[in-house]
């Protein structure tokens, strides 16, 4: 089992999902840009962990299934939603041969489980999405932005002094977990970003070149919106932005 299955399995973590029940701006733009192709729709919804998106997309969707790798995430699903009879399942966003081909109108992977997957693997899930796709389907993600990484490594100043020590604690901490790394001038990084108490290591990566990725994979129409302001950013936007993560919107072109 890959370490991050651990962390999310672990119940702590459970636990504090489970009170996660609020969109995040870009996912409300998104879903208001593309109501009519989500209602009615089959969608599934990649690395739910408890369920914080099922609470706004299940309700919309004709059929709504949800899924994650960890098993730890999906007992918090189904707690969340023990009386509505959905339908929630272990499965890894690189491998979903338990669906079949042309099954769905719309697949969401929300608040960057896409950074769990390195950038030689992800093409296994943009594969799997164009199989299990019907035509012009909806794929919407959302990533890490590299360019926010120098804002992520700085010493943040705090006139409370307790404050900055944790500031400067975490610092610390932020220098020694990546001290082999080399942030300069890469499309792609790996960084452990503090996030689960330095629990893994995550995928960022250059917005524009996330998004010439997909255009090359073959989607079509590609937005982007960052996080936390929820405004869709056009291609200067993008290349500027320090957003920490970038949602995107996309159609699958099969
Ligand atoms: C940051 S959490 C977000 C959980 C949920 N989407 C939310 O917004 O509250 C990322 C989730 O992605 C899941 N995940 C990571 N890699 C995955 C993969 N390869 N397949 C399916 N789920 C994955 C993790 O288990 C975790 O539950």
């Amino acid at each position: 089992m890959e370490d991050f299955v651990k962390v999310y399995d672990n119940s702590q973590q459970v636990n504090s999902y489970i009170k996660e029940k609020d969109l995040q701006k870009p996912e409300q733009t998104i879903l208001n840009k593309y109501f009519e192709k989500i209602k009615n729709s089959v969608l599934l919804d990649v690395g739910i962990g408890t369920g914080r998106t099922t609470y706004h997309l299940s309700g919309i969707a004709k059929k709504y299934v949800g899924v994650d790798i960890s098993q730890g995430m999906i007992n918090g699903a189904n707690e969340n939603f023990r009386n509505q009879n959905l339908d929630f399942k272990v499965c890894d966003a690189r491998n979903m041969s338990i669906f079949d081909d042309n099954t769905f109108d719309v697949v969401f992977f929300s608040f960057n489980g896409i950074d769990h997957i390195e950038i030689d693997e992800r093409i296994l899930f943009f594969n799997e999405v164009k199989r299990i796709s019907k035509k012009d389907a909806l794929l919407v993600f959302s990533t890490h932005n590299i360019q926010n990484i120098p804002k992520l490594m700085r010493l943040k100043w705090s006139s409370h002094p307790i404050i900055f020590y944790e500031n400067f604690l975490k610092f610390l901490k932020l220098k020694f977990h990546n001290l082999k790394r080399d942030f300069s001038n890469k499309k792609v990084i790996k960084i452990n970003d503090g996030v689960h108490n330095f629990g893994f290591v995550l995928t960022y990566i250059n917005p524009t070149y996330q998004k010439e990725l997909l255009e090359n994979y073959g989607f079509k129409n590609v937005s982007c919106f960052g996080y936390p302001s929820g405004n869709e950013l056009n291609s200067d936007e993008l290349i500027n932005t320090t957003d920490p993560w970038i949602y995107f919107s996309c159609i699958v072109n099969n």
